[in-house]
């Protein structure tokens, strides 16, 4: 298992994320830090042919989650006095959608100069005898080279020559379909800045053994992440002498890497390995007709940007609590899907509302009787409910708390 910063509960552990926090606030302040959402993915899983960002997602105002998340970047900028950049990295595929729904929605009230698409790159596929594949007669099947493209992608686009020029040191990334995400969190840039790293990234603890995420651990003297279809059922299974999994440092796909890193990357041939997925894959009939297969046919190829952790000189891993940091919407239905990610931000700004001290009407289960949402433009976490709500403040749901 990797060495992690556990939630503080002592005393002390509380100063020690406060000093932390202090210094990201501080990088926040001097403009050193530029947000990054992944976005390039197809969205498969989901079912869906728009990009996973424009879906509806919060509870009452159902605004998107491109929104949700520009609203947060938007709060975050005057929090710190200063426009955080916010790049987004999209693929061939949902490119010119993206772009098209943050123009007609004015970019959510971010200016546009702060705003950076770019896209990734495509790889293509082969199928089992090793051979290219045809999707068309004049074109060769291709699909997004994985979100570890970005580390080249971040490079060869310009944005990384537009965050060196803006100052930026420290580069938040995050996945898209993280609706509960804490971008910029000061505490983790607090952390990663003080032990001088290259990368971070934050865990929580696996749910069961066979919750689908990625391990975080050291392996020959390296912090790695291992894929959840990668890991050994002996791996999987093992536990602590108290009962508790022995490996569970879950991968929630949240990390911080420094701008030089990248440029270190991109300077280094190869610096990500390739991992091969085996996919169905679209392709022509020797008559020239489009078959799109159910079953598996070929190999797809993709970068993963964790591999990088293991080239990071310096690495943070800090665990956060998942409730408050971490609902991926994923599959339409059942776990990790809209209607769980609603659920998970209904049941956070209930907390920051009843941790604020207001009455907040509860059934048998201690939910909340009906939606409620608060926009980041009126608070992104509990203290800023407090400073705003007058004390015993009544909630009645449906309630929208709003700029
Ligand atoms: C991913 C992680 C897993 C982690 C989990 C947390 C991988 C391989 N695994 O799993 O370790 O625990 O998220 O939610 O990533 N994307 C691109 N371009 C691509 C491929 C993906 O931008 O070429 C983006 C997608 O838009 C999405 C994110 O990367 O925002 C995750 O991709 P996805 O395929 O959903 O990864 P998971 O298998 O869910």
């Amino acid at each position: 298992p990797a060495d992690v910063i556990a939630l503080p509960f002592s005393d002390e552990q509380q100063t020690v994320h406060l000093g932390a926090s202090r210094v990201g606030e501080k990088a926040l302040e001097a403009g050193e830090v530029a947000v990054f959402v992944v976005a390039g993915g197809q969205a498969t899983r989901l079912g869906v042919d728009v990009p996973k960002g424009t879906l509806k997602i919060t509870p009452v105002k159902h605004k998107s989650i491109f929104r949700h998340h520009a609203e947060k970047v938007l709060a975050l900028s005057r929090r710190y006095g200063r426009p955080i950049p916010f790049y987004i990295m999209t693929s061939e595929s949902n490119d010119a959608p993206t772009r098209q729904f943050f123009e007609k929605n004015d970019y959510f009230g971010l200016k546009p100069d702060n705003v950076f698409f770019f896209q990734q790159e495509m790889m293509p596929a082969l199928d089992f005898d090793g051979k290219l594949v045809l999707d068309a007669k004049d074109h060769i099947f291709t699909s997004p080279n994985g979100h570890g493209g970005s580390i080249f992608s971040l490079k060869r686009s310009g944005a990384l020559d537009d965050m060196k020029r803006r100052g930026i040191r420290y580069i938040f990334y995050f996945q898209v379909d993280n609706v509960l995400i804490k971008i910029a969190d000061p505490i983790f840039l607090g952390f990663h800045i003080q032990e001088q790293a290259e990368m971070s990234a934050k865990v929580t603890p696996k749910r069961d053994p066979e919750e689908k995420v990625g391990v975080i651990c050291r392996a020959g003297g390296k912090t790695k992440v291992i894929e959840y279809s990668d890991l050994l059922d002996e791996q999987r299974y093992a536990t602590n002498p108290d009962g508790s999994i022995r490996f569970s440092a879950g991968n929630i796909a949240i990390h911080i890497f420094n701008t030089d890193f990248v440029e270190r990357l991109n300077a280094q041939q190869h610096s990500l390995p390739f991992h091969i997925a085996e996919k169905a894959i679209p392709y022509l009939t020797p008559e020239g007709k489009l078959v799109r297969p159910r079953k598996k046919n070929g190999l797809k190829f993709e970068m993963f940007v964790f591999d990088a952790l293991c080239q990071a000189k310096n690495t943070v891993i800090m665990e956060v609590d998942r409730n408050e940091e971490f609902a991926p919407v994923k599959n339409a239905e059942g776990e990790d899907s809209p209607h769980t990610a609603r659920d998970l931000m209904v049941r956070l700004h209930t907390k920051w509302l009843i941790d604020s001290g207001a009455v907040v009407p509860l059934d048998a289960e201690g939910k909340v009787t009906g939606p409620i949402e608060i926009s980041p433009l009126f608070a992104l976490d509990a203290n800023e409910v407090k400073r705003k709500l007058p004390l015993g403040y009544e909630v009645k749901p449906p309630l929208y708390l709003g700029p």
